[in-house]
């Protein structure tokens, strides 16, 4: 374990403690690949590495089929980590993915003992909720399609920790949507652009009526989606004077600070590398949510 600084955590007087990566790949044995609504959940075992922490990610790649014979993909591919379970064989990772290019194919198609290369865990996790406002009773999760994936972790994380938490789960339509059962709880209010699902119309359309409530000062707002989606709750929550995260995006080439690849503007001028420094920045730190190449509508 360890602490860093980075300028997304700027202002803050509590750095969140992530989980440091072993050096290197490392292989995992994949154990189960299942379809869950238009997206899958992949999980392997990771003999290894240490339990993340929620909003980590890991850059994986298949040991098979990647990049052979001068196809595509050539770099390993950016994806945050859905679940955690420490077990007497290793830790026990899950993955929401979502089949849009050839990185994700390759994913898709892994089989039980198949290996998956990963590095990680990577990058700065979400902060407790008193660490954002000391008057903080409980958090709101507002998760946008597969952006999803990291709420899941999290919201167990406060759930262990007897934390009130609060889900908002959007999707687009029936085939962009999946990973319910990675959210076992009561508290998960749906919306669906082609109502197919819960209210008929965006995730922040809930947000906006669950922060007109008395209590909406006293909660901390957490939200992983697409561009357009973070965008719109780092504005609403801007607007209402309510602390957020946003677990973020970018074209990520090597993950850990190297290559520049995702650096981004911060609010106050400079930039941040999103890998290092994110990708959960706070929402106050960044001018916008909109990324431009960040992969999912
Ligand atoms: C920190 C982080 C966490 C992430 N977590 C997840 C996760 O949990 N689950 C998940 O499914 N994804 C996640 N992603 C996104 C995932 O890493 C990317 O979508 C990845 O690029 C997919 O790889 P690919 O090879 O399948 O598709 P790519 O070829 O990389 O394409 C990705 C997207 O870009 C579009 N695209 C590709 N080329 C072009 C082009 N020339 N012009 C316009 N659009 C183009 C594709 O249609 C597709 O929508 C995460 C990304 C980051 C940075
Ligand atoms: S992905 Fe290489 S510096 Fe961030």
């Amino acid at each position: 374990m360890g602490a860093r600084r980075g300028p997304a955590s700027r202002g803050r007087s509590f750095v969140p403690e992530r989980v440091l990566a072993p050096f290197g790949r490392r292989r995992s044995e994949v154990v189960a690949n299942e379809v869950s609504g238009g997206y899958r959940i992949v999980s392997s075992v990771d003999p290894s590495g240490p339990v993340p922490a929620a909003g980590q990610f890991y850059m994986l790649t298949c040991e098979r089929g990647w990049g052979g014979g001068g196809e595509r993909p050539f770099l390993p591919r950016a994806f945050s980590v859905a679940d955690a379970v420490a077990g007497p064989e290793g830790v026990r990772l899950s993955f929401l993915l979502e089949d849009v290019g050839p990185g994700t194919h390759e994913l898709a198609r892994l089989g039980r003992g198949d290996g998956l290369l990963l590095t990680g865990p990577l990058g700065s996790p979400f902060s407790m909720p008193r660490e954002l406002n000391r008057d903080a009773a409980g958090a709101i999760l507002v998760g946008g399609g597969i952006g999803l994936a990291p709420l899941a972790l999290w919201r167990r994380t406060l759930a262990e920790r007897g934390l009130p938490e609060r889900s908002l789960l959007g999707f687009r339509d029936r085939a962009h949507s999946g990973g319910m059962e990675l959210f076992r709880c009561s508290e998960v209010r749906l919306a669906s652009e082609d109502g197919h699902a819960g209210h008929r119309g965006y995730v922040t359309d809930l947000l906006n009526v669950m922060l007109e409530g008395d209590d909406a000062r006293s909660s901390v707002v957490y939200a992983c989606g697409p561009p357009p989606m973070l965008e719109a709750v780092r504005a609403l929550c801007a607007e209402r004077e309510v602390e957020a995260e946003l677990a973020m995006e970018s074209p990520m080439a090597c993950g850990y600070g190297a290559c520049f690849g995702c650096a981004m503007p911060l609010r106050d001028g400079g930039y941040m590398r999103l890998c290092v420094d994110g990708p959960v920045v706070r929402a106050s730190a960044v001018e916008t949510a909109l990324v431009a190449g960040a992969g999912h509508r």
